[in-house]
């Protein structure tokens, strides 16, 4: 039997838009992973596992042609519904094909560039899952992978503050899913070697980017909640930055690569 993610419950991803540090973080995903796509007129954009269909949606925008490939119905079903309306108005639509990313029903080199973004750790078969979005991707074209680190530095100061209450302090574990634990439909715990290792097999590397840092830290995320917008806007920016510098500490690595032939 073939176990999958097809209903996808946010509650359990990251919790969007209920804090300061978690806007940020999954706006500046976006904008990395899109931007390394580089949706334009012309270009013909695949988002596999594109879910509520909202980056699809914001390429067709740019002008792209573009086809989001899910293989939930029910997730195919919310875009549709949600994002179909949105986009008629505003330009293009997205195409949207029910495909699971180990078997993309699509010719060799037809795509431009290639977008998986939040959803490789979902997957059963990440490795054939790359080398489908290799294969489909023209060779000088651009495979997009963003995925969240589960040894960023948040998730290690978090590992280390929970040994020390458990050992030294002799508190009992707290309750409900730790940071550092990997959510229950995930099903590879990723860290940047192992992007970058997964990655490289079929892509030859251009971009590896780290984005956000100390995302979820409970003293973090109460702190930058109650500081005045503009300067935690600008600590967020600078931590951002220092994550770039150091990927394997940051909340999410987004990677970029070619096809290798
Ligand atoms: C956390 S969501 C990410 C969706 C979207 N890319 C985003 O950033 O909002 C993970 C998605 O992966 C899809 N998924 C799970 N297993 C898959 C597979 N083997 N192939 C393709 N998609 C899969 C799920 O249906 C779900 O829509």
């Amino acid at each position: 039997m073939r176990v999958v993610d097809l209903d996808r419950d946010m509650s359990d991803v990251i919790p969007t838009g209920t804090t300061r540090d978690s806007e940020y973080l999954f706006q500046r995903m976006t904008d990395v992973t899109l931007g390394l796509a580089a949706p334009a007129p012309g270009r013909r954009i695949l988002d596999v596992a594109s879910g509520f269909g909202q980056d699809a949606v914001a390429m067709a925008e740019s002008g792209a042609e573009v086809v989001g490939a899910e293989p939930s119905q029910r997730m195919s079903a919310w875009a549709r519904l949600h994002a179909d309306p949105k986009s008629a108005a505003t330009g293009p639509t997205p195409r949207w094909v029910r495909a699971w990313s180990d078997a993309l029903p699509f010719a060799d080199g037809c795509f431009d560039a290639v977008v998986c973004k939040g959803a490789i750790d979902h997957f059963d078969r990440p490795d054939t899952a790359i080398a489908e979005m290799a294969r489909v991707t023209r060779s000088d074209g651009h495979v997009v992978l963003a995925i969240a680190n589960f040894d960023s530095l948040a998730c290690r100061l978090a590992r280390s503050a929970d040994r020390l209450r458990e050992g030294l302090l002799r508190r009992p574990p707290r309750r409900g899913r730790r940071h550092y634990d990997v959510p229950a439909d995930h099903f590879t715990r990723y860290e940047l070697d192992l992007m970058r290792e997964q990655a490289g097999r079929h892509l030859k590397l251009t971009a590896v980017r780290g984005v956000s840092l100390a995302w979820g830290l409970p003293v973090w995320t109460r702190s930058v909640g109650h500081l005045p917008g503009f300067l935690a806007q600008g600590l967020l920016r600078s931590l951002d930055a220092a994550a770039r510098r150091a990927p394997g500490l940051a909340d999410v690595v987004v990677l970029a690569g070619t096809p290798v032939v």
